[in-house]
C-alpha cells in the first residue's frame, strides 16, 4: 500500500461513502479544512449530485468557480485528494491557483502527493487547463517538493508575499 505506481486519481463513486468519511476524519483531525462542500448528514447520492453540479457550475457558492473534486485510491484505500478549479478569479490568481492537493497524514512520504499532482495535471489538461497555476506558501516544503517532482524539476516559482506561484 505504499507504491505510488498503484495510485489512481478519480472522481468519487457511489460506493465511496465510508472511505471518503475515513479520509475526511483523518485529514480534518488537526483542523485542516477538507471538502468544504460536504455537509455532515447529507445522503451520499445527494453529495455525488453536488459534485456533478460543481463540475457543471450549477449551484455554486458566491465567488466560486466550477471545480472537479478528485480522490486518490491505492489498493482500495483513499489516501488523498485533489481539486481542479476550472478557471481563475483574481483571488485564485493571488492564492490557490487551478489545483489543490492533500495526502492523508498517515500516508505521507511515499510519493503519493507527487503522483496525485502528476495525474491531476493530466486531468486538468483534458479540461483545457494548460498551463496550470499552482501556489503554495514558501515554507511549505512538502508542497514545493511535490510541485518540483511533478513538474520534472523544470519550473521555478515566482515568489511574492510568502507565496510561491508556478505555471506548469
Ligand atoms: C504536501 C503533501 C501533499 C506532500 O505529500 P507526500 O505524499 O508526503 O509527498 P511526496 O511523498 O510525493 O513528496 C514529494 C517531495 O517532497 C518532499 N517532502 C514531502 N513532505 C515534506 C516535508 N514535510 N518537508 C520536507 N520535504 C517534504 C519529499 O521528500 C519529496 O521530495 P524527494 O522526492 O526529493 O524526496 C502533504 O504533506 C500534505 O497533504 N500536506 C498538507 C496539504 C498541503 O500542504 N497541500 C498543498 C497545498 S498548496
Amino acid at each position: 500500500m505504499t507504491n505510488p505506481d498503484q495510485l489512481i486519481v478519480r472522481p468519487l463513486r457511489p460506493g465511496d461513502e465510508e472511505a471518503f468519511l475515513a479520509l475526511r476524519s483523518a485529514i480534518t483531525a488537526d483542523g485542516t479544512v477538507f471538502a468544504k462542500d460536504y455537509q455532515p448528514g447529507i445522503s451520499w447520492a445527494k453529495y455525488l449530485r453536488v459534485q456533478d453540479n460543481a463540475r457543471a457550475g450549477v449551484g455554486l457558492a458566491d465567488g466560486a468557480v466550477p471545480y472537479t473534486f478528485l480522490v486518490a485510491e491505492v489498493g482500495g484505500v483513499l489516501v488523498g485528494s485533489s481539486d481542479i478549479r476550472h478557471r481563475l478569479t483574481e483571488n485564485l490568481t493571488r492564492w490557490g491557483g487551478h489545483i489543490g492537493f492533500i495526502v492523508d497524514p498517515r500516508h505521507r512520504g511515499y510519493g503519493f502527493g507527487t503522483e496525485i499532482l502528476r495525474q491531476t495535471l493530466c486531468l486538468a489538461a483534458d479540461l483545457g487547463i494548460r498551463p496550470a497555476l499552482l501556489s503554495c506558501r514558501t515554507d511549505n516544503a512538502g508542497s514545493r517538493g511535490v510541485i518540483r517532482n511533478a513538474s520534472g524539476g523544470a519550473v521555478s516559482p515566482q515568489i511574492r508575499d510568502g507565496i510561491c506561484s508556478y505555471w506548469i
